[in-house]
């Protein structure tokens, strides 16, 4: 057989996905398995997006523009516009979800062999896609003791090198949801400014952030417009992961011009996505509440029955819906695969996100796993049931 590429072979399993095959045969042999390693919510998706879905009246599916549809970027416009965020129709790219905006941006602006710093835990597939693309990522690591906080500045600072390229934050967070304040924000542009750096700011969690706290978006930095770069997704805000309808914006227009030939390349994103994601946008408040108060609830009562469990660490998550919790376990990864193969409890038993594949560092994250507050509080409730009596079952507990 001729040889698969050394890429491929460094691409990593997503620690999200990568237990899917014993989830599946825990339920092949009749297990409910509750499933909080993803970031797939139960809540309805926007009915303007479904009411868009069924009105579809044309008879040819066609190829749409390379950048998306023109109407759906200036909706995105307007809809950025009412929080303060002035973008043009022209600084927006609509991708195949956040994760091709990803991809899309680590192609345009770094070179194979560049650094991407990135704070740690990160989003797992910010690793995977800077494999894809031929890039270094660059850990500066953040700690379960002091709730993630970010590390401070001067520690990126010394992991710049000749080949740092960019910088990439998740605001609010995933896994650890953390967020940024306004003084970390305006710490990372003087950083940008000073070594010429892009700044890509992943903002898909952005309406998330709970307690009072208030997110002001990065492109709201001034100073750095040839420098910043947004993502966004429709996928978590109108609870439609399926639509794969995301963003790419920048006013630095050499750099979209360049993210174009890639959009280019791959023809266009989903036409049927971006018609529902249009609809999606014009959700009435109420939508939005319900999202919010969902994972606010969900949120509250997961962090406390958590922390109420003999020997688990879980800070307060600020926003997302996600938190990292450390087990008292010698390995979070064997224990999310003991749960999935030797546990269960009435027939039921939990998915777990291990946490090493949220850094990058060796040995890091080792007791942790990433869960996801994406099931009703039913659920949520019988999930942390049946992980309070794995944990007391567990042979390498610790
Ligand atoms: C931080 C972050 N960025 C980007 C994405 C990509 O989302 P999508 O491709 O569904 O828009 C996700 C999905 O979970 C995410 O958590």
């Amino acid at each position: 057989m001729p040889e698969i590429s050394k890429r491929g072979m460094l691409m990593p399993n997503s620690p999200i996905r990568k237990l899917v095959p014993l989830a599946e045969a825990a339920q092949n042999r009749g297990c409910k398995v509750y499933r909080l390693n993803i970031g797939q919510p139960d809540l309805l998706t926007a009915p303007k997006a479904m009411e868009a879905i069924r009105n579809i009246s044309a008879n040819v599916i066609e190829y749409g523009h390379s950048a998306g549809n023109e109407s759906l970027r200036r909706k995105f416009a307007s809809f950025y516009e009412k929080i303060g965020v002035s973008l043009n129709y022209e600084d927006i790219l609509i991708t195949t979800g956040g994760s091709e905006a990803i991809t899309l941006t680590l192609l345009t602006c770094l070179n194979a062999g560049d650094e991407i710093i990135v704070p740690e835990p990160f989003y797992a597939n910010y690793f995977s896609f800077a494999t894809a693309a031929d890039v270094k990522v660059v850990p500066v690591t953040s700690n379960i003791e002091n709730g993630f906080a970010l590390p401070p500045i001067s520690e990126f600072e010394q992991k710049i090198t000749p080949r740092t390229k960019a910088i990439i934050i998740c605001n609010p967070n995933n896994p650890t949801g953390y967020l940024y304040s306004w003084k970390e924000l305006e710490q990372i542009r003087d950083l940008v400014v000073k070594y010429n750096l892009f700044f890509i700011c992943d903002e898909v969690y952005r309406e998330l952030c709970y307690d009072d706290n208030e997110i002001r978006s990065s492109m709201l930095l001034e100073g750095i417009d040839k420098h910043l770069i947004l993502i966004d997704s429709v996928s978590k805000r109108y609870s439609a992961t399926g639509l794969r309808v995301g963003v790419m914006a920048s006013r630095n227009h050499d750099l979209l011009q360049t993210a174009l030939k890639f959009c280019q390349a791959r023809l266009c994103p989903p036409n049927i996505g971006q018609l529902a994601a249009e609809a999606a946008l014009d959700s009435p408040p109420e939508y939005c509440e319900y999202i919010y108060n969902s994972f606010l609830e969900r949120r509250n009562f997961l962090v406390k029955a958590l922390n109420e469990i003999p020997g688990i660490y879980c800070p307060t998550p600020k926003g997302a819906f996600y938190t990292m919790v450390r087990l008292p376990v010698d390995d979070a990864e064997k224990f999310a695969m003991w749960m999935l193969q030797e546990f269960e409890y009435n027939k039921q038993t939990v998915m777990l996100a291990p946490g090493s594949g949220f850094y990058t560092t060796p040995g890091s994250g080792k007791q942790e796993v990433r869960i996801a507050y994406v099931l009703n509080i039913e659920d949520l409730g019988n999930a942390m049931d049946c992980l309070k009596r794995g944990l007391a079952q567990y042979p390498g507990r610790v």
